[in-house]
């Protein structure tokens, strides 16, 4: 039997389960709740104590846990008395799942509409909550999680500054989704090749950033020919490391606002990964060595966007 990964965060207790509900323990998969039954509170804190933080669901019932995640999402996200806390973290664990099945199984179409569906949570919650923002940066991941957690960041503020730029509502779900995927071509990656996203941009030698952007590519044919994937969406995935100056991997030197937007935000909290420098920092080390890679008017926008949403306290 195929086991799919979902994060403990969006299953909620005293829920009616329409699925079967595994845990993972000691290389085995084991049958935690029946469809039908419902968690306890109790159960459900003590594996949050446990530090437990996905369960597992077999194939067959993917679309009845999507079903049911969906409805808790739209239920969750638009009550009033569910506190902004529980709201983050629901859309991120709907994000970080629907991410995780994106690089186990990067042609399923039902992960890619959970990451669709997901990328949309994402923008209500920071749209319609002021603290979302810090809260998602606030949030640091385990190494094994970082680009998981990469993808969700660069989805979150992304969105944030495609809606302060007066971008459409179908260009903000497209940077968002595309935000969620663009790094899926990493998946192929060696362990050796992986490295290479943690080294910062200014050490990769020309042989280093051969490969490295392969990424670019190998996420353009992992997403190429599948109906769903709109053209709009393929673009913003391909072109993700595209600089005005054409030195990215496609030596693009026109991009349209979604795509400058995508990468602006994706090489600003890359840098704080592997540059390990302070958000501030980073800002001002980007004003200096991104001169002629974005537009400066973007730039700054950007600037005043982390100024606003206290990205820059830390
Ligand atoms: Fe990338
Ligand atoms: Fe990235």
């Amino acid at each position: 039997m195929e086991f799919t990964p979902l994060r403990i965060t969006t299953v909620k207790p005293l829920r009616e389960l329409t699925f079967d509900l595994y845990i993972h323990f000691k290389e085995q998969y084991l049958c935690y709740a029946k469809r039908g039954e419902q968690l306890s509170e109790e159960k459900f804190l003590k594996l949050k104590a446990q530090k437990i933080a996905k369960f597992f669901i077999t194939e067959g019932d993917e679309s009845n846990y999507q079903k049911f995640l969906d409805a808790l999402l739209d239920e969750t996200l638009s009550n009033p008395k569910v506190d902004i806390e529980e709201k983050v973290s629901m859309a991120e664990g709907a994000a970080e799942s629907a991410v995780e099945r994106m690089q186990k199984d990067p042609g399923s179409e039902s992960a890619y509409r959970a990451t669709e569906k997901a990328a949309k949570s994402m923008r209500q919650v920071i749209l319609n909550n002021p603290d979302a923002l810090k809260k998602i940066f606030g949030k640091k991941a385990d190494k094994s999680e970082e680009v998981i957690k990469h993808s969700l960041n660069v989805c979150a503020l992304s969105v944030k500054l495609a809606e302060i730029l007066k971008c459409s509502e179908k260009e903000m779900d497209d940077i968002g989704t595309a935000a969620l995927i663009h790094d899926i071509g990493m998946t192929n990656m060696s362990k050796a090749d992986m490295e290479l996203f943690y080294k910062p941009k200014k050490l990769l030698s020309n042989d280093d950033k051969r490969v490295y952007y392969m990424h670019t590519k190998d996420a353009a044919s992992l997403l190429k020919d599948k109906a769903y994937v709109t053209p709009a969406i393929l673009e913003l995935v391909s072109n993700h490391e595209e600089v005005l100056s054409g030195l990215g991997p496609n030596k693009k030197k026109k991009l349209s606002l979604s795509e400058e937007i995508l990468s602006l935000v994706n090489n600003y909290d890359k840098r704080t990964i592997t540059n390990k420098t302070s958000p501030a920092q980073t800002l001002k080390d980007m004003m200096i060595d991104e001169l002629g890679n974005y537009d400066l008017k973007l730039l700054n926008e950007f600037k005043k966007v982390l100024h606003t949403e206290g990205l820059l306290l830390e």
